[in-house]
């Protein structure tokens, strides 16, 4: 846990123009800036950066929030990780509560840095080997690209790593996985007489490697184990070197090698990045949808691609968005990226990935192909099968194309296709508000929230007792007031207000209209007549709720005398 103080003195001092800038190339347009929209493909600018509110806004696609969560979006961070970024670069020590994340933490920090030496060996130790450069150049790579993904060689020598370090018999050389002890307790290195692929993560760090070997050899490629620095399923190869070509076509290409990684980008597609031997995971998927709009998996042609496609598809029904679009290319013939590419060149290649199937069409053929349709029997284990894909699918609008195609498919109409599947209505867009804002969203709290994001202090005004908190906007209101009274809050400071609320039940409605109150700029003025007119009409609603109240009363026949002369007092004022 990060402790909020350290959040809002980090947004004090961050300067949201500077972060974006390391990114996006803004100018300036009045008191903001403003560019073409990272966040979606557009030819003029409508995002907006604000120093005043320290915020971001893009008005065509509704990207909004603090310095933190821009680097999170732009960069795929998660919340602490794009923290410790921004903290990093103002060399503020990040405080933690002592968590064993942080343990963990702490003894990474030489982990690291044994990594870094060890990358810097084998890179030195490839201008010196003849062999591995041929190796490389046979395989048609430059020493420009070599040096771009830092490849190495690891001599052939079982104490190699000796020379660099004076402490080989450390623990910690064992743990990231360099050094290797048998059951003598002798000890060797992991990588020996191999070509070595650094990975990287997303800072940059060494955190594990690939070693080919020259040629024939069993394994052809041999891998880093899983350490604290490295968690397979986790991470992508070639991102760091991919991101800002994946960024600027709007598109992440998926493979399956590091060689088709690098070779793509010796021939000119660069947005490539690879799984590391296993297919992409649900984690793989959840970073991609967020790189790019469009994700396109390449993988081989053989029995364990073919595989790898499945199972990519699969991890990718629960991260899909609409307007999201994932892509399989099976290329023809038996050729891996890189042979193609070689072959073939960079324009056949992006010419098929622009051929490539739709994840929807994909999994209906896939589906279709295993089950023979033409017989009921084959048209139900159809349906079971499609039965746990349909439910993962986050996107309303494709989950009912599918939906509708399968079930022609299966001859069932689709209301018989989705109670078959057990399939819940999906009617929001996955980045609408959530059914716990139900119920309905109250007009005259929703307002009056909108009023008090503006100026916060207006929450010191509000009558507690005539405000609805069974409601999302009611319930935030008095969070808001609650916030104030503790002098929580800044005024303005749009980017704060939005990061105090973060993974609060509020975050959601309150990002909602933050957006909202950016999009229709109001006017000062009318906004605090707004927000004194909507005072007066919860005065009205609740005297208008106690007055129905006792009409209910009176009708059931159990009104006492009291009540009776309270009626006639609450009619008497309303009509006043
Ligand atoms: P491939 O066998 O398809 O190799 O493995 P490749 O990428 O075409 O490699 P080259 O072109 O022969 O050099 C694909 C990926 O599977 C993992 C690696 O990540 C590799 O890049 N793999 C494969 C291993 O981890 N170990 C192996 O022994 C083989
Ligand atoms: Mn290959």
């Amino acid at each position: 846990m990060i402790p909020e103080s350290f959040i809002q003195e980090l947004l004090a001092r961050v300067d949201i123009v500077d972060v974006v800038e390391r990114y996006v190339q803004l100018k300036k347009a009045g008191a903001n800036y403003q560019a073409c929209c990272p966040f979606h493909s557009e030819k003029t600018p409508s995002f907006t950066v604000s120093p005043a509110k320290q915020f971001y806004h893009c008005f065509g696609c509704g990207a909004h929030g603090s310095a933190i969560g821009f680097v999170m979006q732009y960069a795929g961070l998660g919340f602490v990780e794009a923290v410790e970024e921004l903290a990093n670069h103002l060399g503020m020590p990040v405080p933690r509560e002592v968590s064993a994340r942080t343990q963990q933490k702490s003894q990474q920090a030489p982990l690291t840095e044994r990594m870094a030496r060890a990358a810097r060996f084998y890179k030195d130790q490839l201008k010196t080997s003849p062999k591995a450069i041929d190796y490389l150049k046979g395989r048609g790579l430059t020493g420009e690209i070599a040096a771009r993904y830092g490849l190495g060689y690891a001599p052939d020598d079982w104490q190699g790593l000796q020379r660099v370090f004076d402490d080989y018999d450390s623990q910690a050389l064992v743990e990231c996985g360099l050094v290797i002890v048998n059951e003598q307790g002798r000890r060797y290195d992991r990588f020996r007489d191999r070509v070595m692929f650094p990975i990287l993560d997303q800072r940059g760090n060494v955190i594990g490697f690939g070693g080919r070997v020259l040629g024939q050899g069993e394994p052809k490629y041999l891998n880093s184990p899983e350490t604290p620095l490295f968690e397979k399923g986790r991470e992508l190869y070639g991102l760091p070197q991919a991101r800002k070509e994946i960024h600027n076509q709007d598109t992440v290409i998926v493979v399956e090698g590091y060689m088709d990684v690098v070779g793509l980008a010796q021939n000119g597609v660069e947005n490539v990045v690879a799984t590391l031997g296993t297919a992409a995971t649900s984690a793989n998927m959840q970073r991609l949808v967020k790189l790019a709009n469009r994700v396109v998996f390449c993988f081989d042609r053989d029995a364990a691609g073919d595989r790898a496609a499945w199972r990519a598809m699969e991890n990718s029904l629960e991260h899909l968005a609409d307007g999201k679009s994932v892509e399989i290319l099976q290329l023809e013939g038996r050729q891996d990226p890189d042979e193609y590419v070689r072959e073939h060149g960079k324009d056949a290649f992006l010419q098929e990935t622009r051929n490539a199937t739709r994840l929807s069409d994909f999994l209906v053929r896939e589906l279709a192909r295993r089950n023979n349709t033409s017989t009921a029997e084959g048209r139900a284990k159809f349906v079971s099968e499609a039965k746990p894909l349909l439910q993962k699918i986050a996107a309303p609008v494709l989950r009912v194309q599918i939906v509708k195609e399968i079930a022609a498919r299966a001859q069932l109409s689709q209301a018989e296709l989705e109670n078959q599947c057990g399939l819940k209505p999906l009617a929001r867009a996955r980045y609408a508000p959530p059914n716990r804002l139900r119920p309905a969203p109250n007009a005259l709290e929703r307002t009056l929230l909108l009023t008090v994001l503006r100026r916060p202090e207006r929450a010191l005004r509000l009558p507690h007792e005539l405000i609805d908190r069974d409601n999302a906007e009611g319930a935030a209101l008095m969070a808001v007031a609650a916030a104030m009274e503790h002098a929580e809050l800044p005024t303005g400071n749009l980017g704060l207000l939005l990061e105090h609320f973060r993974g609060s039940p509020h975050e959601e409605i309150v990002s909602l209209l933050v957006r909202q109150l950016e999009e229709d700029a109001g006017n000062e003025g009318e906004e605090e007549e707004l927000f004194m007119d909507i005072l007066e009409r919860l005065r009205a609603r609740a005297l208008t709720r106690e007055i129905d109240e006792l009409n209910a009363k009176a009708r059931a026949g159990t009104l006492s005398a009291e009540e009776r002369q309270k009626l006639a007092l609450l009619f008497a004022r309303k009509r006043a």
